[in-house]
């Protein structure tokens, strides 16, 4: 089959979260499986080695004009197609920031240049035109690209063949604004019904990610969990209805992770600084060296038998770590180190470097984005505290599995699906749950992970073991994703 990825970033050109981590290694594990994959993303800076294809084309986006060119590069057996055009320019730091409308007019701009990358660009050799070609689009950014193919692609003939699947990460971002918004996007009068929503929150507003839904040939979300909440009011954030309406053609795919980048035995990260790469077989050793390094890096005091407690995430509502700051007395409480990764909300920030502040001998807070810090506190830390409000899919719970850290986390969205909680008389489950999002609720699964971690060592050995032995490799989701591009592309 001929896929084509559409994104507004993937790793490691540009990426702000777990939707690049998809769109850099989902691509790679489809190519692995024999399809001819390209990735289409904006060139918001300098990315690889990548030949100009020497095509101009001009798009009008809200009554101007934006002259656009592709550079192409080939790179893990995938085609990389960069559009380049003004608005992306000097973007690399800071992609999704602007103006709302600004924001907006740049997604329109890339949705509709990137429908027509199979036209100019080469797959593998050669330009395939539509025969055998489906779309995965991504979020809200990319979800005006199934309405642009059907409304002027398909509809006319000019792509009659292809077909699109939309790919939802998080429902909380849907390119909202006023119903005026359509008159931006270029389409047929009629399609507005497509966009206009009602709900008690926006009234009456236009809807980007509802007219994607909707177009679609088909949609996957990141976990089973997360289709079943976006199914609910409460989870639906608005496009419960619409959701439910388009049931028949809903899948939910736990992500995979590249296995490449994150693998303990492997980790690039873990080469210097008196880090260390470790497999189940050396983890005692390994991990204890790990942990050293780490504990020196941070300046706590290195200690093996002292728990050691990571989170790592953007500082957003959604990632809940004023959850684990609201908790932070009695966390500092018991003989435990914690540290904390992230950047975002300023206030978060502060309260991160507050909750350091006071208790210096246990907590850290690091505030920045580091990929390498995300790597060596996964591999170091024993616990991953993950207190997400929701979470689609989330990509450390399993980054931290696969390197013998155990997981406790908020049940909900992927985390559900993707921790069984510790059943200690079966001998089974990967990890702790907790069922709500408050900081009582974290600090008893919490606190039953550090009893086990310091009275039975046995049971903790199993619960590394039988995380590490899982297949997270992107290639089983990449055949889940294949079934489901066949779905789109032959049954409608
Ligand atoms: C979004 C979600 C996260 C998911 C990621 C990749 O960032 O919040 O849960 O893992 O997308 O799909």
């Amino acid at each position: 089959m001929n896929i084509v990825v559409v994104a507004s970033e993937c790793a490691p050109f540009c990426k702000t979260g777990g939707l690049g981590d998809v769109v850099g290694a989902l691509p790679k594990a489809l190519a692995r499986r024999g399809h001819r994959v390209m990735v289409v993303i904006p060139r918001y800076g300098e990315y690889a080695e990548a030949r100009d294809l020497g095509v101009r084309r001009r798009y009008r986006v809200a009554g101007q004009d934006s002259e656009v060119t592709y550079l192409h590069s080939y790179i893990d057996g995938v085609d990389f197609v960069f559009i380049e055009a003004p608005p992306f320019r000097h973007r690399h730091n800071d992609i999704y920031g602007g103006e709302r409308l600004d924001v907006l007019k740049r997604m329109i701009l890339f949705c509709k240049a990137a429908v027509e990358v199979p036209w100019y660009a080469p797959c593998g050799g050669t330009v395939y035109g539509d025969g055998n070609l489906v779309f995965i689009a991504n979020d809200w950014h990319t979800a005006l690209l199934p309405v642009y193919l059907k409304a002027y692609y398909r509809d006319n003939g000019l792509m009659q063949y292809a077909r699109s699947v939309l790919v939802i990460h998080n429902i909380a971002h849907q390119g909202r604004g006023p119903v005026d918004d359509f008159f931006s996007f270029d389409l047929p009068e009629h399609y507005i019904d497509h966009f206009k929503l009602y709900d008690p929150v926006g009234g009456d507003h236009s809807n980007v990610f509802a007219a994607g839904l909707k177009m679609a040939d088909r949609v996957v979300t990141v976990s089973s969990g997360y289709l079943w909440e976006l199914k609910t009011l409460e989870g639906g954030w608005g496009l419960h209805d619409i959701i439910n309406q388009n049931d028949w053609k809903l899948q939910g795919i736990v992500n995979g992770i590249d296995m490449s980048e994150w693998n303990p035995a492997v980790d690039v990260h873990l080469h210097s600084d008196g880090y260390t790469n470790y497999t189940f077989e050396t983890l005692d050793t390994g991990k204890r060296q790990c942990k050293a390094a780490l504990q020196r890096q941070l300046g706590l005091q290195v200690r093996d038998d002292v728990p050691l407690i990571g989170f790592i995430g953007r500082l957003d509502h959604q990632k809940g770590v004023d959850i684990i700051a609201d908790a932070i007395h009695w966390i500092a409480g018991q003989d435990v180190q914690l540290v904390m990764l992230g950047t975002g909300r300023p206030d978060l920030e502060d309260l991160l470097r507050r909750c350091e502040a006071e208790h210096s001998d246990k907590v850290r807070a690091w505030v920045g984005f580091s990929v390498p810090m995300a790597h060596r506190i996964t591999a170091g830390a024993d616990v991953l505290l993950m207190p997400s409000r929701f979470e689609p899919c989330g990509l450390n719970q399993l980054y931290a599995m696969a390197y013998g850290t155990v997981p406790v986390v908020h049940a909900v969205g992927g985390l559900r699906d993707t921790v069984a909680p510790f059943d200690p008389f079966a001998d089974a489950g990967l990890g702790w749950t907790f069922d709500r999002a408050e900081a009582n609720r974290m600090i008893d699964a919490l606190g039953h992970c550090l009893n086990t971690y310091r009275n039975y060592k046995e049971s903790w050995r199993g619960l590394q073991a039988r995380g590490m032995a899982q297949d997270l490799s992107w290639d089983h989701a990449a055949e889940l994703y294949e079934d489901v591009l066949v779905k789109a592309k032959y049954q409608w």
